[in-house]
């Protein structure tokens, strides 16, 4: 899960990661969904077991501005059948529609073949190639954007 993101992070790290992530999602200063591969069947949505992956909106700083990120993570039991792309459109599309963090950008790291084709997929653009900081290490990665307005692919 961790191969292009620089590794696996501390453990020891995680509770308040997810104290800040829960707030943060409450608060409405990001959007942290789970993807939930059948909601209406008969299992239950909120049930942990049932969550496939991620797919989050945030803003942060890049060179003293702000910029909207999107990120993704599908479990690898759950990868290959397109539940990355679906959410990814899905989330952007209530983007869209609620004229909500304007252009967003995505930062997969350069060998990720998978998360690459997402962007391509989805209608981002390709910037190209640049390092990004993640979790205190230094990426390697291509520098995608998308206005979701214009150019989502659906
Ligand atoms: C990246 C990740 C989210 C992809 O999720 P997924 O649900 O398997 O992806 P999808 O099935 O929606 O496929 C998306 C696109 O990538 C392609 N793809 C999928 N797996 C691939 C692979 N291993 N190699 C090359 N292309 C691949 C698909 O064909 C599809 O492209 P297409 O529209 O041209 O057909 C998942 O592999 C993952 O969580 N990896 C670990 C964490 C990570 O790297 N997160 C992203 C950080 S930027």
């Amino acid at each position: 899960m961790m191969a292009e993101l620089g590794g696996p992070q501390p453990a020891d790290r995680m509770p308040d990661k997810v104290r800040r992530d829960v707030a943060e999602a409450a608060a409405d200063l990001a959007w942290i969904q789970m993807i939930v591969p059948d909601p209406a069947g008969p299992a239950d949505p909120a049930d942990p077991a049932q969550v496939a992956g991620n797919v989050v909106i945030w803003t942060h700083e890049l060179a003293g501005t702000p910029i909207s990120e999107i990120g993704w993570m599908v479990l690898p039991e759950y990868q290959g059948r397109g539940y990355a792309k679906r959410a990814v459109r899905q989330l952007l599309a209530r983007a869209r529609d609620e004229r909500r963090w304007g252009e967003v950008h995505a930062f997969p790291g350069v060998g990720n073949a998978a998360s690459n084709g997402v962007c391509r997929s989805v209608g981002f653009r390709l910037l190209g190639p640049t390092d990004t900081e993640y979790a205190g290490q230094t990426l390697r990665t291509n520098h995608w954007a998308i206005d979701p307005a214009a150019d989502l692919v659906t």
